[in-house]
């Protein structure tokens, strides 16, 4: 049996885990930023690279001492080396690169993105390749086929803004606290989602594209004509974003090919909204649908441990103690660039 610990340091949480092959979470950690970020509405990377100083090593102790184990113990050391906020992925990757080279341990220097994608099936053992994503978070919005590891090939990518920026900007745009996301859908279940009318960008499309910045505008200027109630607007915003995902979503399985499951992944995938719509259009494509758990939606450890393992077991060999963090890295390099989605990799 293989053990990886595994670290994430690639935005606001700093994070580590104990993932053993048969999909057991030995244990983890994590630790949030959302206090010393939230003075500021959004996360500041020097702080947030200052905190993952500061807490990662204690948290790594942590995490080995609640599992009984030592370095020792790890078959590998695996670390998000981008893409993100490249101060914090250097402090992660640099202690990585320190423990694999006091242990003598491969280092896994793991795409953040490919964590997510690889996320739904830790908790799934069922979960066969190829399968769809939809790979949603505060910094992507795309559609993978999930073809192996470190195969992918992306149908659909965000034009401007990811969707869990979408639902941070109308959180601070309704006065409500970082981090927007849960606070949006929880303002949402009192109101109506019928009551603002709001666009829905490339609804249609032939492209499988998605593009949100027309949506935040438009509930910008909901917000300021003041004829609505908060709870409307959070409520017609997430309808409009659920509307978009799932004409998208379904426009990119239509180019997809044969595939085993939908599969949601990334902290949006967290929303109950989003969770619901994307079972019900799985269902009408005659798709498995899943999804990780919640904790294992957001930026956890266990996930970038778990695609570490996934690379070993294919075989593949751990990286060179030189190698830089990336702060963007496309999942498929070979993705033609989208008008507009040039730094969303
Ligand atoms: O995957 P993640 O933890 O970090 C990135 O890699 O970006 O995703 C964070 C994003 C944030 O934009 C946050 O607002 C959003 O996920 N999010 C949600 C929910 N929980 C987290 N968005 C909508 N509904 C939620 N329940
Ligand atoms: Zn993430």
């Amino acid at each position: 049996m293989r053990t990886v610990l595994g670290i994430e340091s690639s935005c606001d949480e700093t994070a580590a885990a104990l993932v053993t092959d048969d999909r057991r979470i030995v244990a983890q950690a994590i630790a949030s930023q959302e206090e010393a970020h939230a003075p500021y509405g959004g996360v500041v990377p020097e702080i947030a690279a200052r905190a993952h100083a500061e807490r990662l090593a204690p948290l790594i102790g942590k995490v080995l001492a609640e599992a009984g184990m030592t370095l020792e113990d790890c078959d590998a050391v695996a670390a998000t080396a981008g893409p993100g906020l490249i101060g914090g992925v250097m402090v992660g990757l640099v202690t990585a690169k320190a423990l694999a080279m006091a242990g003598d341990k491969p280092l896994l220097a793991i795409n953040h993105l490919e964590g997510h994608a690889l996320s739904p099936r830790l908790a799934d053992a069922a979960l066969d390749y190829p399968y769809a994503l939809l790979l949603v978070s505060g910094g992507h919005c795309q559609v993978l086929r999930v073809e192996g590891v470190g195969r992918y090939r992306r149908l659909a990518t965000t034009i401007d803004d990811a969707l869990g920026e979408a639902f941070d900007k109308t959180a601070k745009i309704l006065g409500l606290p970082y981090p927007g996301g849960p606070a949006v859908e929880r303002l949402a279940a009192e109101g109506d989602a019928a009551a603002v009318p709001l666009p829905r960008p490339l609804l249609g499309s032939a492209e499988p594209h998605f593009s949100f910045a027309g949506l935040k505008s438009a509930v910008l200027r909901a917000q300021d004509s003041g004829r609505y109630r908060r709870e409307d607007i959070a409520a017609s915003f997430q309808q409009a974003a659920v509307d978009c995902i799932l004409d998208r979503t379904g426009r990119a399985l239509e180019h997809m090919g044969p595939v085993s499951a939908l599969v949601v992944a990334g902290g949006v995938a967290a929303n109950r909204s989003v969770r619901g719509a994307l079972e019900g259009l799985a269902e009408r494509h005659g798709l498995r649908f899943t999804a990780p758990p919640l904790p294992l939606c957001t930026d956890n450890a266990a996930m970038i441990a778990w695609a570490g393992i996934e690379r070993l077991q294919a075989g593949m060999a751990g990286d060179p103690l030189d190698i830089s963090a990336r702060p963007r890295w496309p999942l498929d390099p070979a993705a033609e660039p989208v008008r507009g989605a040039g730094v969303k990799g």
